[in-house]
């Protein structure tokens, strides 16, 4: 038997499902049920009939796909996988902000602990952030911990005030303009397509900016052939899968998310045969973060 019938014998027997986001290695597409940016696995999440749930992606993934469904068991494949960003606020600002502002909604980007989730009043994704902001009946926000996504949604969301907070995604944030304009010399028909997380130089010279899906359907349905992707290069094989005769092209300095890539089929197969590196939630920390996560889901519907 080779590994990929190991998993989906072992994946029979432990009545599990495999959730995997976009940016993990291409060779977990094979055995994967679901695969999908962080809105869509999230919403997945909640509708599975199977007891365990392995997810490929990051903590914060797991995470919140165990507080959705607390009666599951989640495992991850490798539980060092984090996402940087996920740390980079804290409950002490927050505090602050509540005292300093009346009307605030401290809006949360899904990529965040859930400690910092339990201390917020809504989850967002990338592909949702401004559909739910608009929707608030608050007037200031303080949009954690992501600085460029909160600059993104405030410029769509102009009847806003936001406070910033100092988050940055390391991968998105080292997308260089210098590096996208020698693409675009290369390529000089290509589109611009853009992650909000990049930084706003990146931004401003792009011709669309949404989330992983967002740009997978873009490119899809744009009549243009040739591309400049500023995200993540997993969502290479999925971009090249769904259109074989669209070019993609990717800034000379790939971003490569290191944590995203540490799922491996190995690491999969035994996560499942041995039952380890199970998702954990105290019931203080669910209490609280339940509350944001499904107020996402319910905003976004
Ligand atoms: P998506 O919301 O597009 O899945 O992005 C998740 C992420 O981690 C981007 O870096
Ligand atoms: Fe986090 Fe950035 Fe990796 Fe996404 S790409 S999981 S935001 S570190």
């Amino acid at each position: 038997m080779n590994i990929t019938e190991e998993i989906q014998e072992l994946k029979k027997e432990k009545n599990a499902v495999i959730l995997a986001h976009y940016y993990v290695n291409p060779e977990i597409r094979k055995i994967a049920d679901y695969i999908g940016d962080s809105y869509y696995l999230s919403k997945a999440a909640v509708d599975l009939e199977e007891q365990t749930i392995v997810f490929c992606g990051v903590s914060f993934m797991g995470e919140s796909a165990k507080i959705l469904n607390p009666g599951k068991t989640v495992l991850m494949p490798d539980v060092t996988a984090d996402c940087a960003m996920a740390h980079m606020a804290d409950a002490e600002t927050i505090r602050r902000m509540r005292e300093k502002y009346d009307d605030l909604a401290v809006v949360c980007y899904i990529n965040s602990t859930a400690e910092l989730k339990r201390h917020s009043d809504v989850c967002v994704t990338s592909s949702n952030a401004v559909k739910i902001v608009k929707a608030l009946p608050n007037q200031n926000i303080f949009f954690i911990p992501d600085r460029n996504l909160a600059h993104f949604v405030a410029e769509q969301a102009p009847e806003k005030h936001f406070v910033y907070n100092e988050g940055y995604c390391p991968v998105h944030e080292k997308i260089q303009v210098q590096e996208i304009l020698k693409e675009k010399e290369l390529h000089p028909q290509a589109e611009v397509l853009t992650h909000p997380e990049c930084p706003q130089a990146v931004r401003e010279i792009s011709d669309y900016i949404g989330s992983t899906s967002g740009i997978i359907d873009y490119a899809g349905k744009s009549e243009c052939m040739e591309f400049i992707i500023c995200t993540e290069n997993g969502v290479r094989f999925e971009l090249e899968n769904q259109n074989p005769k669209k070019k993609f092209y990717f800034t000379a300095t790939e971003p490569v998310c290191h944590d995203m890539k540490k799922v491996t089929l190995e690491k999969i197969r035994d996560v499942l045969k041995s039952g380890e590196n199970e998702i954990r939630i105290t019931d203080e920390i669910r209490a609280g973060s339940v509350r944001p996560l499904e107020k996402m889901l319910e905003l976004a519907r």
